[in-house]
């Protein structure tokens, strides 16, 4: 992987950048989709391509271990034949889903026993069986096995969490070196920062992810119901000590605000299910707010979905036309809200990656801040 910084903004710590993995360039700052079981939901790979055009997508260990199982994804030649998707993809460990299983499972020193959502059926997770494992699914980017603390943590659980972490990281990058690349491409392996809300964890944590010195690194544990303000002071913490010449990941981030004010203190790279699962309610994203697409006032509003929308439905679709299609609970209706909020989300960061590059990227983040907080 290669990692090349092409401007940073001189009025914030925003910078535009391309990694450069063997399924091709990744122009940053990026939003993932996010395709959980491999598939983007609701979208074909046409559209996702054509229309919404991100150089690289997500993929998730805990649900494809699950189903299909990686026996399946080893038949098929890996995640990218199975899903017949030549462009990046980059796997999430399993830490944050183990973390949401809270209940079914149990976290001690050597892994996590968790109990199946689809089945009730028992397995464990180690740092070397998630490292096999995403080996096997074969994305361009895979991530180390972490604890993703819960909102709020008490101190010395954090604390021992992240030092539980950072051990892990260790056995991680240790079975990394013994276990070969299972397809003809490298895979790029990205460590994680924890430390919950603690700045001193915090801090802590991000010095000893830079001392391993991985080719890119990732900050998670935020975005758990923290207010937006205490996940900035993180993220910002975090990027002064994470070095400048490699990737910065926020995992699971997070609102279109968000993503921007993170973008100003020098995250490259998001991801989050937002954008696809509020669609699938039908809240849409704009440039100039939210729209609640069921609310009674668009029934005879014809004009397009987002007439500044970078997709064909949004023009191609009336308001009050999706509107119905939700009130009839029309599968094209989530569809379409889909496509919307993704190619929404992939603008706003190719948007955000041209003004860094043109030098005013503080006054159009802090405008588009002001209209986005909006609910049309
Ligand atoms: N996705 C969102 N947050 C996290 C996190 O802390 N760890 C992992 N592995 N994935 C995440």
């Amino acid at each position: 992987m290669k990692f090349q910084l092409e401007s940073k903004d001189i009025q914030s710590k925003a910078r535009a950048a391309t990694i450069t993995t063997d399924h091709g360039v990744i122009e940053t700052p990026i939003f993932m989709p996010v395709g959980t079981v491999a598939t983007v939901k609701g979208v074909h790979q046409s559209e996702l391509k054509e229309q919404i055009n991100p150089d690289i997508i997500l993929g998730n260990t805990y649900h494809l271990y699950l189903r299909p199982k990686t026996d399946i994804l080893e038949q098929a030649g890996g995640l990218h034949k199975f899903m017949n998707w030549d462009r990046n993809i980059l796997t999430d460990s399993g830490g944050y889903q183990v973390y949401s299983l809270s209940g079914r499972r149990k976290i001690k020193e050597e892994g996590v026993k968790f109990k199946s959502h689809i089945d009730g059926s028992t397995h464990f997770f180690t740092p070397e069986n998630v490292m096999e494992i995403q080996r096997t699914i074969g994305a361009d980017i895979i991530m180390a096995f972490d604890e993703c603390t819960p909102y709020p943590c008490e101190y010395n659980y954090a604390r021992n969490s992240m030092h539980m972490t950072h051990r892990w990281l260790k056995r991680c990058i240790n079975h990394l070196e013994k276990t070969p690349l299972k397809y003809d491409y490298n895979q790029t392996f990205f460590p994680i920062v924890q430390g919950s809300t603690y700045k001193d964890l915090r801090k802590q944590s991000a010095e000893f992810i830079a001392s391993v010195e991985a080719e890119g690194n990732a900050i998670g544990g935020l975005s758990v119901g923290e207010p937006a303000e205490e996940m900035y002071e993180m993220t910002d913490v975090v990027c002064s000590i994470l070095p400048e010449d490699k990737p910065r990941y926020l995992m699971g981030v997070g609102t279109p605000i968000n993503i921007l004010e993170n973008i100003a203190l020098g995250v490259d790279m998001f991801d989050c299910v937002m954008p696809t699962r509020n669609a699938r309610n039908g809240m849409l994203f704009t440039a100039h707010g939210t729209i609640n697409i069921k609310n009674k006032k668009w029934e005879n509003d014809f004009s397009p979905i987002d007439p500044m929308g970078i997709t064909d439905v949004d023009t191609q679709y009336s308001k009050a036309y999706l509107r119905h299609l939700f009130a009839s609970k029309e599968m094209l209706g989530k569809q379409i809200a889909s496509i919307h909020n993704l190619g929404f989300y992939l603008w706003l960061t190719r948007e955000a990656r041209k003004h860094i590059i043109a030098g005013d990227f503080l006054d159009w983040k802090n405008k588009m801040v002001h209209q986005m907080n909006k609910r049309l």
